[in-house]
């Protein structure tokens, strides 16, 4: 059996051969004594023509009956047809059907729009648009991984159940084996957790960073690739509550070592993106944002912005008249602002620094002007903000005075602040969200269209 890929590849070497492709059928259509099948296997964006003759295969008129969709396997010689609008066809000699398909299969030729996709998430799959979609994210998520490895990093698995609320912001979903109509009660009627199968409350990880810090403080540089979850009830284009998030996390390294990474990791991701997924790339700049390729090329080799937040609220405050929501110092920046900054502003990534201590997550460390913080955000055209991170609070006894400010028991985080007893030093990281990354490289503008089966607040039929 052949991939249809490897004939895409070079078609040339298989010129009169026969071979046999197996695939499902994107289109057919029949006239008299001829036929043609437009055959798809999912390996490559691509479909393949089959020709199918009466005189040739001795099912013909059974064939035209297959329905679009149909499971179907064919022997047949490779023709090149420099003048055809497809490089080459396969001229069959056998059609055998290995699975048919019904009339009412809900994805006929006609273009169907991503909210109708969304609803039919296990024949998506199989449309031009998501297909292309998941092989990128399937190419991007090994780039990813070649970038770290090629630089020496560990990559970590860190838990996905946790007793530890990384960033704070009490969006977590709650593991527990209690029963939660009649859970076990202390005396004062509160739960007791001590009778829960972990002893105490745990949820699903917001973040590894914590437990990437301490493989961090043993490996130098490590990454983390792994699902993330959020309990966050907003219904917004670009947030999940499952996502996959990569992380590294770098000793001694400070926040200009942190941002020179996450630039260095994207042009990568996106260099090696364009360089493998051509026939994908040329469809998203069809058909979903006509300037991407010359955009994402001319990125590789140029700079990203660079401002503080106290720099993007004075200009902000200039265009306020422009905005939803109000700006000022000391306000969280909404996705309109983000956008406002890399698309009307900068246009082109721009990394934002320096945020207020009052809008970050505690670890996160002391700037000398005991405001701000050493954190830093990537916001891009088209989607705002895709990477946070930081530089990590590594002095204890300041990192103390912050848990005790946001009242932060230091008995919960005792192996956490063991990293800084115990030949602690200055480190940084990031978080990248993978689907944000998606949506970026492919100009597809909703997070629900970049996850094979998104999971947001009221879907979860599958
Ligand atoms: O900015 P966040 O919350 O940072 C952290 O979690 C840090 N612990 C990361 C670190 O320093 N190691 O999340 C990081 C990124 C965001 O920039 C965003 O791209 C993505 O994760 N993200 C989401 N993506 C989809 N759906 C959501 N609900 C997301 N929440 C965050
Ligand atoms: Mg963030």
């Amino acid at each position: 059996r052949t991939e249809i890929r490897q004939l895409f590849a070079s078609p040339q070497d298989f010129e009169g051969k026969t071979v046999t492709v197996c695939g499902w059928v994107r289109t057919i259509r029949d006239s008299k004594a001829l036929g043609f099948i437009e055959l798809n296997d999912g390996g490559c964006f691509n479909n393949l023509q089959i020709v199918f003759e009466d005189e040739k295969i001795n099912n013909f008129k059974e064939v035209t009956k297959y329905n679009v969709g149909s499971a179907i396997c064919v022997t047949g010689t490779l023709l090149l047809t420099p003048q055809a609008k497809q490089p080459f066809e396969i001229h069959a000699q056998e059609i055998v059907l290995e699975g048919a398909s019904t009339p009412d299969y809900p994805l006929q030729k006609k273009r169907h729009t991503l909210e109708y996709l969304r609803t039919i998430a296990h024949l998506r799959p199989r449309t031009n648009t998501l297909s292309a979609v998941f092989r990128v994210r399937s190419v991007a998520a090994y780039a990813i991984h070649r970038f770290f490895n090629e630089r020496g990093f560990v990559y970590a698995h860190t838990p996905l159940i946790t007793a530890s609320d990384c960033e704070g912001a009490g969006e977590m979903f709650r593991v527990t084996t209690l029963d939660p109509v009649n859970p076990p009660l202390n005396e004062d009627g509160t739960v007791d957790f001590s009778q829960d199968f972990f002893g105490k409350p745990a949820n699903l990880t917001v973040s590894g960073q914590l437990e990437g810090e301490c493989m961090a403080m043993a490996f130098g540089k490590i990454y983390t690739f792994g699902p993330t979850f959020r309990a966050e009830n907003s219904n917004t284009p670009r947030h999940a509550a499952e996502f996959w998030m990569i992380e590294p996390e770098i000793a001694f390294a400070d926040l200009n070592d942190d941002m020179e990474l996450a630039r260095d990791m994207i042009k990568y991701v996106l260099k090696y993106v364009m360089e493998q997924c051509p026939a994908e790339m040329k469809f998203f700049n069809q058909f979903f944002d006509k300037g991407l390729i010359e955009r994402l090329s001319a990125l590789i080799d140029s700079e990203f912005g660079h401002v503080t937040y106290t720099e993007a609220i004075r200009i902000l405050e200039e265009h306020k008249d422009e905005f939803e929501y109000p700006v000022y110092w000391g306000v969280d920046l909404q996705t309109e602002h983000e956008r406002y900054l890399t698309e009307k502003v900068f246009k082109c990534p721009v990394f934002v620094t320096d945020y207020p201590k009052e809008i970050k997550a505690f670890y996160m460390r002391l700037n000398d002007d005991n405001k701000t913080v050493a954190a830093m955000d990537l916001l891009v055209p088209g989607v705002g903000e895709i990477i946070g991170g930081s530089q990590r609070e590594e002095r204890l006894d300041v990192l103390l005075g912050r848990m005790e400010e946001l009242s932060l028991s230091p008995e919960d985080y005792n192996w956490y602040l063991d990293l800084r007893r115990y030949g602690g030093t200055k480190h940084a990281g990031f978080g990248l969200g993978f689907e944000r990354l998606i949506m970026y490289i492919t100009g597809i503008s909703n997070i629900r269209d970049v996850l094979p089966f998104p999971r947001t607040t009221g879907s979860a039929e599958y």
